[in-house]
């Protein structure tokens, strides 16, 4: 690994997994329980703003009791440590990299803990509810929303981790199951780059077999493993 500078790590549901927080496709997983057209697109909050925001009030109140992992921890050892440029480019709307130390964060699908004002186009740091329609602290209007990528939402600062992926060495993929673009699609533009590519994950998944080398392990147990050979 002598020879890596530069990386970016994709992480999704599966870091956060043992730290209680459930996965969308697995066993149990989100979306059976609330199917996503309802809750997870602009349509539904169009439709039925109430259900999305008690949905949305009933997960940030939820991630505010989770706590990091040693997966989290591991990759936050990691971006203290790691000289080269390194990005954590996370699907993840919890904030557990952030709690577990992690600096070098992008959150793509957005933050539950902030609060997006359409009016003002201000995002608020946010721990409490939406759905009684608090005003926002900057422009008072009552019109938050989670910030929170939908279904049909352009995912945010993808001009940043196409930029990083064009500088990577290495490009991994921890706990995440290839199925949403375009993420998904970061594997297969990491190769076509010539970044070399790695997947930690539990079990395999739709991707791979784009990547040079998969591990299969929970990730409490693969990630602190492949931190401890990066910075040996
Ligand atoms: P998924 O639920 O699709 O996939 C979770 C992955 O984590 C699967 O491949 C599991 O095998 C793996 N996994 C489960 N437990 C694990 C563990 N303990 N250790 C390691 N891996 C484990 O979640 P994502 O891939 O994150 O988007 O989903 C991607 C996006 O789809 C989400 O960000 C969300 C959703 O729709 C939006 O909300 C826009």
């Amino acid at each position: 690994m002598s020879q890596i500078r530069n990386i970016v790590i994709l992480t999704g549901a599966g870091i956060s997994a043992e730290s209680g927080i459930d996965t969308f496709r697995g066993g149990g997983g989100l979306w059976e329980q609330h199917r996503v057209e309802d809750v997870a697109t602009p349509e539904a909050f169009a439709r039925d703003p109430n259900l999305v925001l008690r949905f949305y009030d009933m997960r940030r109140e939820a991630i505010q009791e989770k706590l990091p992992n040693a997966a989290h921890f591991a990759l936050a050892e990691l971006d203290a440590k790691w000289q080269g440029n390194l990005l954590i480019v996370t699907q993840n709307v919890d904030d557990l990299h952030e709690r577990g130390g992690a600096r070098r964060v992008l959150h793509m699908h957005g933050e539950h803990l902030k609060a997006w004002c359409t009016s003002c186009d201000v995002r608020s740091h946010w721990r409490g509810t939406l759905l009684d329609r608090p005003p926002c602290p900057v422009c008072q209007a009552r019109t938050l929303r989670p910030d929170v990528v939908w279904f049909g939402e352009m995912p945010y600062r993808m001009g940043e981790i196409y930029g990083a992926l064009r500088e990577a060495d290495l490009f991994v993929s921890i706990g995440t199951s290839g199925a949403v673009y375009p993420a998904a699609g970061f594997v297969q533009n990491a190769r076509e780059l010539g970044v070399q590519t790695l997947e930690l994950n539990l079990e395999r998944s739709q991707g791979s077999a784009l990547f040079h080398e998969t591990r299969l392990g929970p990730a409490t147990e693969v990630v602190p493993a492949w931190v401890a050979e990066m910075i040996q």
